[in-house]
């Protein structure tokens, strides 16, 4: 059975697994919550490499023949090297989904990710190469928010999120209030560019009720198993 190995900065990643469990039953699955480092999204890129290359090793030990990066900051960060020092691992990114935003109708985009995502290289050139003229694209940075998220969310077995207690659904809406002050307009879309978001995606949501949320779940697991299914 294909070896498939998850990381992130803790629990954002599940969210990717769970969409993948959908296409793909028959694999063995390795995750791994490296919650003792989050926010990977403050960190500069020489010390996130370093967690990174930690995280393949271990997961290629344990026998992934298929590595996921779970997580938008080190992919946006960090694959290109990854794919160069390991040649004989797969790696399958997660990008903020700004590609499939900019393919609809939408005129004002608001993307959501870790300040190092928003910085990355990549970003920019993710904006550059889709971003149409008509379209207005913001990107908010968000420092603090995926470790309020880690720190305030708890996983059933299964992984799914549980509910939220009173005193967490606080936490976490005073720091989303503060983080959309400034947010003007209601966007038409907006882009989950962190997988810790995806678990708070109703909280989001009640702040912009008429958007659209999206996240890059959907394409990297498809990606995911057409690569198990070429191994196989
Ligand atoms: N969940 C990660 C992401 O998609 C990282 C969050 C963090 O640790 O800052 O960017």
């Amino acid at each position: 059975m294909m070896k498939i190995g998850i990381f992130d900065s803790g629990m954002g990643g599940t969210t990717i697994m769970n969409t993948i469990k959908t296409l793909l039953k028959e694999a063995e699955y390795f995750y791994l919550a490296d919650s003792k480092n989050c926010p990977y999204g403050e960190k500069t890129n020489e010390e996130l490499y370093k967690i990174v290359r930690k995280n393949v090793e271990t997961l290629k030990n344990w026998g992934a023949k298929i590595i996921v990066i779970a997580c938008n900051t080190a992919t946006v960060k960090c694959i290109s090297t990854l794919r160069q020092n390991y040649p004989e691992i797969e790696f399958v990114g997660t990008e903020p989904a700004i590609k499939l935003a900019t393919e609809t109708k939408a005129k004002n985009i608001l993307v959501l990710a870790t300040p190092g995502t928003v910085k990355s290289e990549r970003t920019h050139q993710l904006l550059t190469e889709n971003q149409k003229k008509d379209q207005n694209i913001t990107l908010l940075p968000c420092p603090g928010l995926a470790d309020t998220i880690e720190n305030n969310i708890q996983l059933a077995p299964d992984h799914q999120p549980l509910p939220l207690t009173k005193a967490a659904k606080d936490v976490i809406n005073n720091k989303l209030r503060t983080l959309f002050q400034d947010v003007e307009t209601t966007p038409d879309i907006i882009v989950l560019g962190c997988t810790h978001y995806s678990l708070i995606k109703p909280e989001i949501q009640s702040f912009f009720k008429t958007s659209q949320i999206i996240d890059g779940n959907s394409g990297v697991a498809r990606r995911t198993a057409a690569i198990t299914n070429q191994l196989s």
